[in-house]
């Protein structure tokens, strides 16, 4: 990814300004009350009502003392944008990679931050040697479904009772065809539709009590017609009917100014929460066309309004929920965002500007949660 325009932020930051206290070697169950967090940031607003605000998270955020500021002083809970997706922690193959990640959890249990999981079970960023291996017929399907157990175990193992979440499986609906698991997904194709179920009963077994997510993009009404979260909402339900050991549902929150804001986001994720699941928003943006991907200005001033307001809206709907445990924002800077790598044209997704200064998406935030101290239910995030 292309870093852009870090301009100095005041080297004092904002968290060394709020007098961010740390507890190293602090649990990571061991959240925000113990740290002096200022009263009005996301994370101490959230927690009033129960609720985690968290971001994705990559290296250069850690590398830069005015992100890791933000970061320590804004969010309560974090996720690897791509640290711990098995291409990176296996690069080959029995040769395990985990120094991206662990440095993570030890900043986010420096920092009173718990940690959601990215991702076990996913279609993309897989390891060479393996997808290689099953294109040219070394790896079996067999194989396959004995190397994917494997790396469950490992994986789950290895940062067990330090993840509150883990997205278990990761997008198994298409836009395109919404009413059924995706049949060519490269592990429905070669293990068929059970192996989700079998990659949350082995992320179950190697840590009891981390939450298990199903995640997803457009299945709370992002696609108008809510034909994909109807068929999220079957496939979780027969889960659960089941007996997998499934906790909850991500709606990842990829949402586009030009598509309007969804306006069944509430009743949907109310739906999955009426399984008996949790919901979260997992991967919060909200992109728009811009001049360029260095400076992010939105080519429509309307949408300087439209990003805020579709932001502002996605975190009501969760509020309005009690189940809804988390608010993550996939980065919370236009600089480290991934939008304009992957959507032409697009940016100004996040929370603050290339600069790194607060846009009104991050004063919106703030202020819903100020207010919803005064109505919105208390949760109880599982823990
Ligand atoms: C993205 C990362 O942000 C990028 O850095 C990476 O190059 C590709 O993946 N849905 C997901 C995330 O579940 O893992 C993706 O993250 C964004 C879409």
């Amino acid at each position: 990814m292309r870093l852009r325009h870090l301009l100095a932020v005041g080297a004092a930051g904002a968290g060394a300004m709020l007098g961010i206290a740390t507890a190293a070697g602090a649990s990571p169950f061991v959240a925000s009350p113990h740290h002096s967090v200022a009263p009005d940031s996301l994370r101490a607003l959230a927690a009033r009502v129960g609720l985690h605000v968290g971001t994705a998270v990559i290296p250069f955020d850690l590398d830069h003392p005015d992100y890791a500021s933000v970061l320590a002083s804004q969010f309560s809970v974090v996720t690897p944008g791509n640290e711990m997706k098995w291409q990176v922690v296996e690069p080959t193959q029995g040769t395990f990679d985990w120094s991206g990640a662990d440095r993570l959890v030890s900043f986010a249990q420096q920092h009173g931050q718990l940690v959601r999981g990215h991702v076990l079970l996913w279609h993309n960023q897989l390891p060479g040697w393996l997808t290689t291996g099953v294109a040219n017929g070394t790896i079996s399907n067999d194989q396959l479904r004995n190397l994917l157990h494997q790396h469950i175990t490992d994986e789950v193992t290895h940062f067990k009772g330090k993840i509150w979440q883990w997205d278990v499986a990761n997008e198994f609906f298409t836009d395109s065809n919404p009413s059924m698991i995706n049949p060519n997904d490269f592990w429905i194709s070669h293990l068929g539709t059970g192996v989700i179920a079998d990659a949350f009963r082995w992320a179950h077994a190697a840590d009891p009590h981390a939450l298990l997510f199903y995640n997803d993009y457009n299945i709370a009404g992002e696609d108008g017609s809510n034909a994909k979260s109807d068929a999220a909402f079957a496939f979780v339900r027969q889960l659960k009917a089941e007996g997998v050991p499934i906790n909850g549902v991500g709606d990842q929150g990829h949402l586009d100014t030009q598509f309007g804001f969804p306006t069944q986001m509430t009743q949907d994720l109310q739906r999955y929460a009426g399984l008996g699941l949790k919901v979260a928003i997992t991967e919060a943006d909200v992109r728009t066309f811009v001049d360029g991907p260095d400076t992010q200005v939105p080519t429509d001033h309307l949408a300087t309004f439209a990003q805020p307001y579709e932001f502002s809206q996605m975190l009501k709907a969760c509020l309005a929920v009690r189940q809804c445990i988390s608010f993550t924002a996939w980065g919370f800077g236009d600089a480290d965002s991934w939008i304009p790598g992957f959507f032409k044209g697009e940016g100004f997704a996040t929370l603050y500007d290339v600069n790194l200064q607060p846009k009104p998406a991050f004063f919106d935030l703030q202020q819903d949660l100020q207010l919803a101290a005064f109505g919105a239910p208390r949760r109880f995030d599982g823990r």
